[in-house]
């Protein structure tokens, strides 16, 4: 059985103050108290200015500590750029990779998605990596064909070896981000299985059954129940939710009820 994985995902949000008594907050609530010897997983992508913090603040708590992009190459001239040698020095878990506000913003390419797939993947860490389609394509029935391009071009690459290692894909239709609309249960849970399909196609059925896929866009208290009970919905990955202890609490109680 996969494990359910609930990753924040902070953006450019919370001082090192701000991190510190959101950890000790969360290490109080009683939902997370119940979480050492369940089937639920906790990480968080916080600005690299918290690392250090939110490192410290979590030790030996099982809760594990996500930068929320890297660079592919070990080091050079690319100013203002971390690479994943630093976060595996740092001692982060893994890294978001690929979030569509990157690609927005940041003119984030599939392929330079997968380049710090591989990246990340060689230095021992984890890749989350984002893919979903935006509201116009998937108005014209695109959805399918822009998130097998993006896992496609991303996977392209990957090395052989790296592709042995874990990842996870978060699956974010980007209408859904910080709108507060929801791809209903129905039509994510489709998009999942699709996504686990793509992955076998490359990976072999066996693996990819053991790849965790989460859903994000808007995962809240109030639909995190419906959304994660589908059989191809591994967990979230949480924005707005995750930078409230009473939110992400709520979402670790209905974790641990699966
Ligand atoms: P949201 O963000 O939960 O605020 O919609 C999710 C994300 O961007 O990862």
């Amino acid at each position: 059985m996969r494990k359910k994985l609930l990753a924040g995902n902070w953006k450019m949000h919370k001082l090192r103050g701000d991190t510190k008594s959101f950890f000790e907050s969360l290490f109080q609530s009683s939902p997370f108290s119940k979480i050492s010897s369940s089937n639920v997983e906790i990480a968080f992508g916080v600005p690299a200015t918290s690392f250090e913090t939110a490192l410290l603040a979590t030790q030996n708590k099982g809760v594990k500590i996500l930068a929320q992009n890297c660079h592919w190459e070990t080091q050079g001239a690319f100013t203002g750029e971390l690479s994943t040698a630093m976060l595996q020095d740092i001692g982060l878990f893994g890294s978001i990779i690929g979030h569509s506000e990157r690609r927005q913003y940041f003119a984030e390419t599939n392929a330079n998605v997968g380049k710090k797939w591989n990246a990340l993947a060689n230095s021992g860490l984890l890749p989350v990596v984002c893919v979903g389609e935006t509201k116009s394509e998937r108005e014209q029935n695109q959805t399918t064909s822009v998130v097998r391009q993006q896992i496609d071009e991303a996977l392209s690459q990957v090395t052989e070896e790296a592709r042995k290692r874990d990842f996870v894909v978060a699956y974010e239709p980007v209408w859904a981000i910080g709108t507060g609309l929801t791809a209903t249960p129905a039509m994510a849970q489709e998009v999942h299985a699709f996504i686990r399909e793509e992955l076998a196609k490359t990976l072999g059925k066996e693996r990819a059954e053991k790849i965790k896929i989460l859903y994000g866009g808007s995962l809240n208290p109030a639909n995190a129940k419906e959304l994660l009970s589908q059989p191809d919905i591994d967990g979230g990955l949480i924005g707005g939710a995750s930078r409230k202890v009473d939110d992400f609490s709520k979402l670790i109680e209905i974790a641990l009820s699966f």
